[in-house]
């Protein structure tokens, strides 16, 4: 009996939902702990591709429990067109789906302040998933947000939706010059969401720390990634949650003492989606090469991710923040047949106004840790250590031997500078195209 967490080292899309996927063959229970429908986890068995926003990537294993937490925020309709969309395609989503009673609710006020937001950012837009996100979690914050068990108590709900509609109407008809939203349509739309979501919904925090303590095996299930993360991330170009790994124990209502692993997903190259700074962008015909070459659209708004080399200054920012017992490392394949590959080691930053507070005033410094401000980001040139590429094809491999000698010394490269253990190699999108260097449940119960 163990624990693992499973999140993203980067700005998400890692290959998240493969990982998940594959490692719930170990478990017995998988649960979401932030995130929402922005998410995008894709799952491909045998040649039939799934894609899971909310719902757990363990869901399609019998005889697991997928747990969806507190952390979590609920697009009702979303969740029920992917439960549905599952059971056509003859996935099992009935008993083996909990839903928390405490998880919060996205009201169509919120995808609708989203996007007036960004509108509203023009240049300085974030490039969200316009998927009512940021607005959700503010208003978790500002406690005048709806959680899921409140859609079980139809009168209360009613008051409380008309006392937050006065707000919201005065903003959209105010500032965004909208329409006001009825609170009829919203109540009579969302009753209806009860009824179907109603049955799922428990307390997951009893539930899951009652399997923990029974001994099964529980898979933290992270979204997006640690770059993205509210606190960790390249603020305010980030999402509204924590993607990290301190995420589990609020989102899942989790003790720290329980968790036995944590297993960060990374990419062998890095992509990001949506706006801000990636010191290591290739804004060229390489970048476009690796796009084509490793599918890189978004999974839930199919926009063309950014893709560039990997970066040791925000990945060595992952790992000191998360903690990592283990590295997948995801898309290996996709570097096949370069040349060169380019690992960034550190920054150069010129800086006249010494506002990051090195010594070398006026000076280029070396960077070494992840700036604490966009602005700083922005401005940073990436150092590179240029390695061997290989032209034999890594795709599919199961065996580390069958991995051509430059594709083993890139991998003992990063883990070597980043001090931590590659423990699965993904080669492809399939379940089978893997390698494990070690069982992250087996190596997580070995070190109790
Ligand atoms: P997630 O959000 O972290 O779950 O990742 P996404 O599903 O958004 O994006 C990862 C994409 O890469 C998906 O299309 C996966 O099927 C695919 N993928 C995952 N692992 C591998 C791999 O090792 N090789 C290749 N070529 N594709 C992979
Ligand atoms: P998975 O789980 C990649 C990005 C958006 C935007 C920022 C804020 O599939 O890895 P939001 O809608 O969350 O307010 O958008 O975060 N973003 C993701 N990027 N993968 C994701 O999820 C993401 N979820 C959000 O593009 O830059
Ligand atoms: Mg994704």
């Amino acid at each position: 009996m163990s624990n693992i967490v499973v999140l993203g080292v980067q700005w998400g899309d890692e290959g998240k939902g493969k990982i998940v996927d594959l490692l719930t063959e170990d478990a017995d229970v998988v649960a979401r702990y932030q995130g929402g429908h922005n998410a995008g986890h894709t799952v491909m068995v045998r040649n039939k591709q799934f894609i899971l926003h909310l719902i757990p990537s363990g869901i399609l294993h019998k005889g697991k429990k997928c747990i969806i937490g507190n952390g979590v925020v609920i697009h009702p309709r979303a969740l029920i067109d992917e439960i549905e969309g599952l059971k056509k395609r003859r996935v099992t989503v009935g008993r083996n789906l909990f839903i928390s009673g405490r998880a919060h609710v996205i009201m169509p006020y919120h995808t609708l302040l989203d996007g007036k937001h960004e509108e509203a950012r023009g240049s300085q837009k974030i490039g969200t998933t316009g998927r009512g996100i940021g607005p959700a979690y503010v208003d978790k914050m500002s406690r005048t947000g709806f959680r899921m068990i409140d859609l079980l108590d139809s009168s209360s709900f009613k008051a409380k939706l008309k006392a937050n509609l006065e707000d919201i109407n005065f903003l959209l008809e105010k500032k965004y010059r909208q329409k006001k939203i009825s609170a009829n349509r919203i109540y009579n739309q969302y009753m209806k969401f009860a009824d179907y979501l109603g049955p799922f919904v428990t307390d997951t925090v009893v539930l899951t720390n009652d399997l923990i303590d029974k001994g099964r095996n529980v898979l933290f299930e992270g979204a997006q990634g640690t770059l993205l993360d509210i606190d960790h991330g390249t603020y305010p170009f980030v999402t509204s949650s924590s993607a990290s790994a301190g995420g589990v124990c609020t989102g899942l209502g989790v003790s720290p003492a329980k968790v036995d692993g944590i297993i960060g997903v990374m990419k062998a190259y890095t992509t990001r989606v949506g706006e801000g700074p990636f010191p290591t962008e290739l804004q060229n015909s390489l970048g476009e090469e690796l796009r084509a070459r490793g599918g890189e659209y978004g999974a839930t708004t199919g926009r063309a991710r950014r893709c560039g080399w990997l970066d040791l200054v925000s990945l060595k920012h992952a790992i000191r923040i998360n903690g990592f017992t283990g590295i997948a490392l995801t898309k290996l394949d996709v570097l096949d047949g370069l040349d060169k590959l380019k690992v960034c080691t550190s920054y150069t930053y010129k800086d006249p106004a010494n506002s990051c507070g090195c010594s070398k005033k006026g000076k280029p410094c070396k960077v070494t840790d992840m700036p604490q401000t966009v602005k700083v980001l922005d401005e940073c040139e990436p150092v590179y250590k240029e390695l061997d590429g290989w032209h034999k094809s890594t795709k599919g491999a199961t065996k580390m031997k069958d991995l051509p000698k430059q594709a083993r010394a890139y991998m003992d490269y990063i883990s070597e500078a980043l001090n931590v253990d590659i423990d699965l190699i993904s080669t492809g999108q399939k379940r089978d195209e893997i390698i494990f260097v070690n069982r992250p449940f087996k190596k997580a119960k070995k070190k109790k």
